[in-house]
């Protein structure tokens, strides 16, 4: 079996029912990926954990290193890489608690190191990304969920922003135009660099708030982690499901 990793975003920064064999600190040439790599086992199987922003969270979505994150899973061989995404939904059946595995990108950030190959570019490195997510990986997420009776939604596309605010009102009217079904600020350049180095990507995304705009109220953190809560425990059946079924 191919080495699985999971990078877990906001809600899911430790991983429990992850038994950890090892912490590995792990350098690159891009420098210092969130945290070190915790190897250990997952309802039976290996698994590689990274927490996408620390281990405490501390590191905000326009700062993190994705390029040493994703360099370093690739060092330690890892060849499939499910990513945690906690969203706003903007698609009406997309509401806070909702589960969807992505089948767009669309990438809102700016200033991100994009791209391994900057500063050693070539011809042949404009690398095919007209279907971001792997298929095989989306499926198989989707089957876990089904397997689980876990609703789930099929596709949609995930609006990645620069962060760390929130998005305004109007700037989520033109994503939903532009069609936008989530938005979050992690997802780019992260799954593009994945494809660089050919690692199979795929992410489960849990709605956490309505976008900004489409509900009556505000977005309070308060709202977020309540919806998180609950929606981080389907996620971890998803997660463990998958594994045993890969
Ligand atoms: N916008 C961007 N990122 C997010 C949101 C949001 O509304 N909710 C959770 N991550």
């Amino acid at each position: 079996m191919s080495q699985l990793a999971i990078i877990g975003g906001t809600g899911l920064t430790a991983l429990d029912g992850l038994t950890i064999d090892e912490k590995r600190t792990v350098t690159t040439p891009y420098g210092m990926p969130s945290s070190e790599l915790l190897f250990g086992n997952f309802h039976g199987k290996s698994v590689v954990f990274l927490p996408r922003h620390g281990r405490g969270h501390t590191v905000a979505p326009h700062k993190i290193n994705y390029r040493a994150n994703i360099s370093a899973l690739h060092q330690v061989g890892v060849e499939k890489i499910i990513a945690v995404a906690a969203v706003g939904g903007i698609q009406v059946d997309l509401p806070p608690g909702a589960l969807a595995v992505p089948d767009q990108i669309i990438d809102y950030t700016y200033g991100r190191e994009q791209s391994f190959y900057s500063d050693n570019f070539s011809p042949d490195k404009h690398i095919d990304f007209t279907y971001p997510y792997d298929e095989a990986l989306r499926q198989a997420l989707l089957k876990a969920a089904i397997a689980l009776n876990i609703t789930v939604h099929d596709g949609g596309t995930y609006g990645a922003t620069q962060g760390p605010r929130l998005e305004t009102a109007a700037e989520i009217t033109r994503m939903a135009q532009d069609g936008c079904a989530m938005v979050g600020m992690t997802g780019m350049p992260e799954a593009y660099l994945a494809r660089e180095l050919n690692i199979s990507y795929a992410s489960c995304a849990l709605m956490v708030n309505w976008a900004a705009g489409l509900s009556d109220k505000l977005i309070t953190m308060a709202e977020i982690e309540q919806t998180l809560a609950g929606g981080m425990k389907q996620v971890k059946q998803v997660l463990a499901r998958l594994i045993q079924m890969q």
